[in-house]
């Protein structure tokens, strides 16, 4: 058996520079892993099947069939390499959906890594990392994790090695939002009419100054609109003083936290009844075997 940790991330910020021919919009995004991740133990099987079991607040419904990133995975590895093997995948989801958090390309990035390995298929980093690509715009990011300055449709990575260490208070209301509509209803003329903050954080994790004045995202009010208790719920998060954004394309709101205890006491002063919350910190990897 192997058993592989899907990280989750969130986004510091997030320029859309332009809309592309292909559908997809041009970005410049710095990336963060955090440590809240989901689980795969993965075992050999004459086919492939999956078992999703989601802690308390995280989805109502996953797709447990080839929608599922995790079995997508699969079925592209076993395209590129004839292995006709077969797995049962049992993935523990506390990456709630819909949240921006990169929950969906971290299970596939995570199965690509863990069945590689089960398989014994042989792929080099590299290789998992092009598949990675075809897989979602965010897989390559949550295969490798750390923290990285990521372009394109958000699948070109340069890793950044001096971004500071943080605790993160997590907030997300029930209502999720999916990546393309929020794309979708982006106006990117009025949001590329804001200055790129990607590198004003980028210019300061150069000069060692605090990049976390930067924190930017240019869906963030078109997904307001759509959800108005997040927007409600921003004003109590500027009131704190501490800085804050949303992550991706939402809804997760993201806080950030000098220390572990008052990431704590931020969350429970703050978390609505109905919200998911969690306090995690930032993290150097992406998906990992464990065992
Ligand atoms: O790449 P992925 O399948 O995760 O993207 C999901 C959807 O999000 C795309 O179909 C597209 O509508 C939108 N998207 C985008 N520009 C990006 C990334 C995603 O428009 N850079």
């Amino acid at each position: 058996m192997v058993t592989v940790i899907a990280r989750a991330k969130v986004n510091y910020t997030l320029d859309v520079l332009a809309k592309r021919e292909d559908g997809y919009h041009e970005l410049a995004t710095v990336m963060q892993s955090i440590r809240l991740h989901d689980k795969l133990c993965i075992e050999p099987a004459e086919r492939l099947s999956m078992q999703i079991e989601t802690k308390a607040g995280v989805a109502p419904w996953l797709p447990d069939d080839e929608r599922n990133d995790v079995l997508r995975a699969a079925r592209l590895l076993q395209q590129r390499s004839g292995c006709r093997a077969g797995a049962h995948v049992q993935l523990t989801k506390y990456i709630p959906v819909q949240a921006g958090l990169g929950g969906g390309s971290a299970d596939g990035a995570a199965a690509l890594l863990g069945l590689n390995r089960l398989w014994q298929l042989g792929f080099s980093e590299d290789e998992l990392a092009d598949l990675a690509e075809e897989l979602g715009s965010d897989c390559v990011f949550t295969l490798k994790g750390g923290s990285a300055c990521c372009r394109g449709r958000g699948e070109r990575i340069e890793p950044l090695h001096r971004v500071p260490f943080r605790w993160l208070v997590l907030f997300k209301p029930l209502a999720g939002m999916s990546t393309s509509r929020a794309f979708q209803s982006l106006d990117w003329r009025e949001a590329s009419a804001e200055p790129p903050a990607t590198f004003s954080f980028l210019e300061a994790v150069q000069k060692s100054t605090s990049p976390f004045l930067h924190l930017s995202n240019h869906l963030r009010e078109s997904v307001f609109q759509q959800i108005p208790e997040l927007a409600r719920f921003a004003r109590r998060l500027d009131a704190t003083g501490y800085p804050w954004q949303m992550s991706g394309s939402g809804s997760t709101l993201f806080l950030l936290a000098p220390s572990r205890q008052e990431a704590n006491e931020l969350r429970s002063q703050l978390v609505p009844w109905d919200w998911w919350s969690f306090v995690t910190c930032s993290s150097a990897r992406g998906a990992e075997i464990v065992e």
